[in-house]
């Protein structure tokens, strides 16, 4: 780990690039050209697979019920048009801000009566590349409500706080120093637009909180664990932050 701490100490050395109003920029603009052509082929997508998954999933009857996510929402292009473009959402009739995995998971307990998914397991994985492929384009479009406005606070907090051995907050990278390299790296703003990705240098697909806790420990600051309100919290604070760049899932990443 030794190379990191001195690009870094190189790259604090240089005067601090945007500190200012920030415009959504996605991480697809700093990725490599042959990077973006595998995002921008359906057939060369790496994630594509979980698109095929999530289909047979969407039609799968469960055990207990027989029903099935199409028993209630026939047509995905429909029924779930725009949806993950609004995530994470104030849920009235759980009555809290919940992201798009802990909604699935919740139509799986409530509606079909069946165990849910781990967090970061593909099946999940599956569900939200398939809802989220149909909010393709569609801006970002995540609403503060009363309800959330302390979740905002707390978000923006953790993104702020310094952390781990090399005393890093998400902001020094992703919001001062975007642009800049970092090993192979240009870091981008740090953008969710394109969840969930398949990371190149990972082999596999991953969710939002998987690359928050990349991020954590290439800090070595001891990670948040996935599904958890803080990562909820940092989840929704970048959505808003981000709101207005088109959704782009399943995307593609060094
Ligand atoms: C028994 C009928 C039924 C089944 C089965 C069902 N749903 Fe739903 N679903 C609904 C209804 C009704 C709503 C709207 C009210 C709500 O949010 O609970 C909804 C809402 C949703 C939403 C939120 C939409 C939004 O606009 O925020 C998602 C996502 C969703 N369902 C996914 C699924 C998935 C995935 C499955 C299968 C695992 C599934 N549902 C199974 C009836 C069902
Ligand atoms: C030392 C710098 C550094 C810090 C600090 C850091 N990251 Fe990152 N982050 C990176 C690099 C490098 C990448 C991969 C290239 C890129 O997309 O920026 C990355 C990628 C990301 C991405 C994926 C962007 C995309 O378009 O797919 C997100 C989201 C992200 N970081 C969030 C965070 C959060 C949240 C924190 C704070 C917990 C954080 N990062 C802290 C360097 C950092």
């Amino acid at each position: 780990m030794k190379p990191l701490i001195a690009t870094l100490s190189l790259l604090f050395a240089t005067a601090a690039a945007a500190e200012d109003a920030l415009a959504p920029i996605s991480g697809y603009a700093f990725m490599e050209p042959s990077t973006r052509e595998l995002q921008d082929d359906d057939f060369l997508n790496p994630a594509f697979f979980l698109i095929d998954r999530g289909l047979t999933l969407w039609d799968q009857p469960a055990p207990n019920t027989g029903l099935s996510c199409r028993s209630c929402h026939q047509t995905i292009e429909d029924d779930m048009r725009g949806v993950a473009a609004r995530y994470p959402h104030y849920d009235v009739g759980q009555s809290r801000l919940m992201n798009l995995e802990m909604k699935i998971n919740s139509e799986i307990v409530e509606k079909l009566g069946s165990t849910p998914l781990a967090y970061g397991s593909e099946d999940l994985l599956a569900f939200t590349a398939l809802i989220g492929l149909q909010s393709r384009q569609m801006p970002m479009s995540v609403d503060v409500t009363d309800e959330t406005k302390d979740w905002l606070v707390r978000g923006q907090e953790i993104f702020e706080t310094k952390r781990g051995q090399l005393n890093l907050s998400c902001e020094d990278c992703h919001q001062n120093h975007w642009g800049e390299k970092l090993r192979g790296d240009t870091i981008s703003q740090g953008q969710i637009n394109a969840f969930p990705i398949f990371r190149l240098t990972w082999g596999e697909a991953g969710s939002r909180h998987r690359m928050f806790t990349w991020c954590m420990e290439s800090i070595r600051s001891e990670p948040y664990a996935p599904g958890s309100d803080e990562y909820l919290a940092l989840e929704f604070f970048l959505a808003v932050r981000g709101n207005g760049l088109p959704m782009e899932a399943p995307g593609v990443r060094r």
